[in-house]
């Protein structure tokens, strides 16, 4: 995009933050633990990237947070869990952002078996993690705990085929991996405080984004998506890239609905990308 201008815009989405971060853990149902961290993304805003804890007899983690965050992420891990107590790790699937403390959970909780698709094994195999601990699981079933069932299912859309989110029966929480994030302009603690315009501005650039295939889908056949899952009555949606939404999900299916319409979005060229660190280093200076 030679020439690309820095607009007012592009300031105010890249201003908000320059690295990740942590967040407090969160409990947003009951028993139900969001551990919260926040991406830059240049040129968008910022990411929520988000994993979860599920108390119970037999305590599940969803998703493993960055990489980049370890230190920080397992210490807040550690406030809300003993990771030695972890019987289940949930992989919605193998990218760096759900995958990030993967190997070094596996080392501190010594019980936790990892829960993924046939795929999904694949991928870690392919990543030089071990699978001697893998339960596999498959769209429709059911992973049987005391006090719960986890019945696995695919999301609306995703941006890898191995991708399994999961109802928990208990909570009526539908854990959507990537589907229903959304690129925000500033760190916020909880989806219902972000006024509908923001939130359909951002999950449209984020499906866009992370899934482009749907801006070629048929939209009946996306609309059939989507009302299955409403059909499931999530008394919340907890994703990878949203803070956690209850009582949201008819306005949340309502905004996806129109992905199908949505150009694929714009991505920074790498001259913006010169010119929004240019900025941030002149900021820095300034007295
Ligand atoms: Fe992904
Ligand atoms: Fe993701």
């Amino acid at each position: 995009m030679p020439g690309h201008r820095l607009t007012s815009r592009d300031r105010r989405r890249t201003q908000t933050m320059e690295s990740p971060r942590t967040e407090q853990p969160r409990q947003v149902l009951p028993g139900v633990w969001e551990l919260g961290a926040w991406l830059p993304v240049p040129g968008h805003g910022v990411l929520a990237v988000n994993s979860f804890v599920i108390q119970g007899p037999e305590p599940v983690l969803v998703e493993t947070g960055l990489a980049a965050l370890r230190t920080d992420w397992l210490q807040r891990l550690a406030g809300v869990i003993d990771p030695a107590d972890l019987r289940w790790i949930w992989i919605s699937h193998t990218d760096p952002d759900h995958l990030g403390n993967l190997a070094a959970l596996l080392d501190i909780a010594p019980r936790a078996e990892v829960v993924t698709g046939f795929l999904g094994m694949g991928k870690m195999t392919l990543q030089g993690l071990p699978v001697d601990r893998v339960r596999l699981v498959a769209p429709g079933e059911r992973l049987q705990l005391p006090d719960r069932e986890l019945v696995a299912l695919r999301p609306p859309y995703f941006d890898a085929p191995e991708t399994l989110g999961f109802l928990d029966t208990r909570t009526r929480a539908l854990f959507a991996a990537d589907a229903f994030g959304a690129l925000l302009p500033a760190p916020v603690e909880e989806a219902q405080a972000i006024p509908r315009a923001t939130l359909r501005d951002g999950l449209l650039r984020w499906s866009a984004l992370d899934a482009p295939w749907l801006g070629e889908m048929d939209a009946h056949a996306f609309g059939r998506k989507l009302r299955a899952l409403e059909a499931l009555a999530p008394s919340a949606i907890l994703g990878g890239h949203l803070p956690a939404a209850s009582d949201r999900t008819a306005e949340l299916t309502g905004i996806l609905a129109e992905a199908v319409h949505t150009q694929p979005t714009d991505v920074p060229a790498h001259e913006l990308l010169e010119r929004l660190a240019a900025a941030h280093s002149s900021a820095a200076q300034a007295p």
